[in-house]
């Protein structure tokens, strides 16, 4: 298999699990946003967790993000903001950086290219329930 055919198999494979499972996807977003952000953000998201008084800066409130950007979900800058490496948090901040802790776990379990698939769908599918929960 050449380095183009193993790309696209990849990405096939990551179309077919995430294209028509809408529904699923919502329900490992709910999951993943249990296990790893509700101690800060809260259980329902509004920035109410047991952690968000230990953290030096207030945790968000994320079920707002539409409401204070025109009515408009900012896929984008959320997708950004949870993955961290990608420079929108150049300067910090107490948040991890969940694509560089995901990827740290993930590893090479998957081998190369569904290892960065994984991650990508972690962060994709907390995006997609972030926006499930906008007020
Ligand atoms: C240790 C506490 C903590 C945890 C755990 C945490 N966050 Fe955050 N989060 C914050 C804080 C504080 C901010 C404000 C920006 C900053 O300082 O990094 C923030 C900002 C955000 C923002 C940007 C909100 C806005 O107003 O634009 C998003 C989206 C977000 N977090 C999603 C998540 C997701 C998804 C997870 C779980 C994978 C998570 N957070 C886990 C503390 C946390």
């Amino acid at each position: 298999m050449n380095l183009n055919t193993g790309l696209a198999s990849a990405l096939v494979a990551s179309a077919m699990t995430i294209l028509p499972a809408f529904g699923q996807e919502i329900d490992i977003g709910a999951q993943l946003y249990g296990d790893y952000c509700s101690a800060c953000h809260g259980a329902t998201g509004l920035g109410d967790g047991d952690m968000a008084n230990v953290v030096s800066i207030q945790s968000p409130n994320l079920t707002l993000l539409a409401k204070n950007n025109d009515g408009v979900f900012p896929m984008l800058k959320v997708l950004h903001t949870i993955d961290g490496r990608t420079g929108v948090r150049a300067h910090g901040g107490v948040m991890p950086l969940w694509g560089r802790v995901f990827s740290d776990e993930v590893g090479d379990s998957a081998g190369p290219y569904g290892s960065v698939l994984e991650v990508r769908g972690r962060l994709l599918s907390l995006a997609t329930y972030i926006e499930s929960i906008q007020q």
